[in-house]
């Protein structure tokens, strides 16, 4: 049977068919099942491994490799200047209790007047402690995964590591001044994610960002995230001088992520205005689903706390409306593009959809163009 062929440097680079990537997700975003579907399909399969003790790091690696044998990746929240913060979470609850009495209250009063069950904290340590990351890195790099991905924090200690085992490292970026410190850190990909983008993201939009972070970093290739989710958006980021993609939020709206069907029925009814970014459920700015907690916590007038601690702070409300089926309260993150979705479908499909609108986009637009250099007049 013919394939469509789509071709760039990242194929080469990371021995993939298509240069599309699955983008690491947390909170179920990317699980094995998903990952292993994409890297099988021709894409790059990245699995999110966020606040995961060592051994289920290991055990979702392991997972993986029994269901392809293509290459993938994972990747972690690094922790940035957290160094001040403590790492258990049942010190940053003193903390917070201690310290912002207002906020503890806020959110144990919503736990009550929404009737919410009482949940069990079992996590030992907040998701981006040192010691846990570390622990997690050792495991990644024994593990010899073919790319570690790193969001936000430095990579630069992972880098020399990574490397010695024959691993690729790429870091995330939302403007061109973090894209130079990745580059200096030594990574081999950079993405640019955009402001149209799920999960944490800056402030600048792809078509002004993704032009000035393939600039800034030449010749470190550069891979475009937020929005893309079919091949107009994937052709218009090549275009832009990315040498692939990185998609969250289509990928969300497959049969194999495990973010469950309640957030996948609310993403699938939003309308694009809908994906909101607020501070309120990590303390960095994030883009999600608006829902009743975002306009409570913006109505209760609170300043979010820094990362770890707001993440901590809400962490057994949400565990509770997730137990509850709340899902106007649970955190929903997602980019601007669900607006556009509706359909769940196997990733292979989503995958190769995209893969053929891009062939067709690129093989019509010479077509509808009228380009070239007129002659001077006689
Ligand atoms: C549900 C969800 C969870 C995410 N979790 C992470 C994460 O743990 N680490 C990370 O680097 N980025 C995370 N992101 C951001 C994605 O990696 C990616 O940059 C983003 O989804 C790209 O934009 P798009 O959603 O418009 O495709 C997350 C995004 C979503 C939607």
């Amino acid at each position: 049977m013919s394939r469509p062929v789509l071709r760039t440097p990242l194929c080469d680079l990371l021995g993939c068919e298509y240069p599309i990537m699955l983008a690491g997700m947390g909170s179920g975003g990317s699980p094995p099942e998903l990952v292993a579907a994409v890297s099988n399909a021709g894409g790059f399969g990245v699995l999110g491994a966020t606040g995961f003790t060592s051994e289920a790091t290991r055990e979702v690696i392991r997972k993986t490799r029994h269901l392809t044998d293509m290459p993938f990746g994972i990747d972690l929240l690094l922790p940035a200047s957290l160094a001040e913060s403590p790492e258990s979470r049942s010190e940053v609850l003193a903390l917070i209790q201690a310290e912002y009495p207002k906020h503890w209250a806020f959110v144990q009063g919503l736990h009550k007047e929404y009737n919410l069950p009482a949940v069990q904290d079992t996590e030992e340590y907040v998701s981006v402690a040192s010691s846990l990351v570390r622990e997690q890195v050792d495991v990644i790099i024994e593990e010899r995964v073919p790319l570690f991905c790193a969001a936000l924090g430095d990579p630069s200690w992972v880098v020399p590591k990574a490397h010695a085992v024959g691993m690729k490292v790429l870091g995330l970026a939302g403007n061109a001044r973090n894209a130079l410190r990745q580059k200096a850190s030594g990574v081999d990909i950079i993405v640019a994610q955009g402001y149209e983008a799920g999960g944490h993201v800056g402030r600048i939009a792809n078509f002004v960002l993704v032009p000035e972070v393939v600039d800034a970093v030449l010749p470190v290739p550069v891979v475009a995230a937020g929005g893309i989710a079919d091949g107009r958006t994937v052709a218009a980021a090549l275009c832009l001088g990315a040498v692939g993609v990185w998609c969250g939020t289509a990928f969300l709206f497959s049969t194999e992520t495990t973010i469950g069907r309640g957030k996948q029925e609310q993403l699938a009814r939003g309308t694009t205005e809908e994906f909101v970014v607020s501070r309120s459920y990590t303390g960095k700015t994030s883009r999600m689903y608006r829902n009743t907690f975002l306009q409570r916590w913006e109505e209760s007038g609170l300043e979010p706390l820094p990362m770890p601690l707001q993440g901590v702070l809400v962490g057994s409300f949400v565990k509770a409306a997730l137990a509850a089926s709340r899902w106007d309260l649970v955190n929903n993150p997602a980019g601007q593009v669900a607006g556009r979705l509706r359909e769940l479908r196997p990733a292979r499909q989503i995958l190769e959809q995209m893969v053929e609108e891009t062939v067709d986009v690129l093989a019509v637009l010479p077509s509808r163009i009228t380009h070239g250099i007129r002659s001077p007049a006689h």
